[in-house]
């Protein structure tokens, strides 16, 4: 039975509580900085990830970008939202890198970034991402 607040946010709730129940499976001993994600796509199934660090730090991935391979690698193509978990007083944007990467699959996609005190933001990827680099740009070359 969906909530109240589901039927109010079309879901959107339900997917905040996915990208919270992430926070712990975050691998983040070198930052300290937990970070979850969830994905909707259009066929309404939900996509988790959690940050990734490693000793070699470079290597490290974003919440966002485990997220959305995951869901690639098992056939999703687009996504209608995307939730930024954080335990900040204030929420958390996607970095640029995660930017570009949603851009590509989830250009139509409303990016939802929570705070852990309830602060929350929601934007579009094209806010984010203005005059974004994509196929387009290598379509006129
Ligand atoms: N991080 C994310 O997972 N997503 C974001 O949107 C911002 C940053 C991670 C990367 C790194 O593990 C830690 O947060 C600190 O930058």
């Amino acid at each position: 039975m969906s909530t109240d607040d589901d039927d109010r946010d079309d879901g959107v709730a339900a997917l905040e509580q996915a990208a919270w129940s992430m926070l712990p499976h975050a691998h983040c001993p070198y930052s300290g900085f937990q970070v979850g994600a969830a994905l909707r796509d259009t066929d309404g199934k939900v996509w988790t990830g959690a940050n990734v660090e490693n000793a070699s730090y470079t290597l490290g991935l974003c919440a966002e970008r485990v997220a959305i391979f995951h869901a690639l690698t098992h056939g999703a193509r687009a996504f209608t939202h995307v939730v930024v978990a954080t335990d900040t007083a204030t929420p958390t944007s996607p970095c640029g890198a995660c930017r570009q990467i949603l851009w590509e699959f989830a250009r139509d996609a409303v990016i939802v970034m929570v705070a852990r005190g309830g602060a929350r933001q929601e934007l579009r990827m094209a806010e984010l991402l203005p005059a974004a680099f994509d196929d387009r740009a290598l379509a006129r070359s």
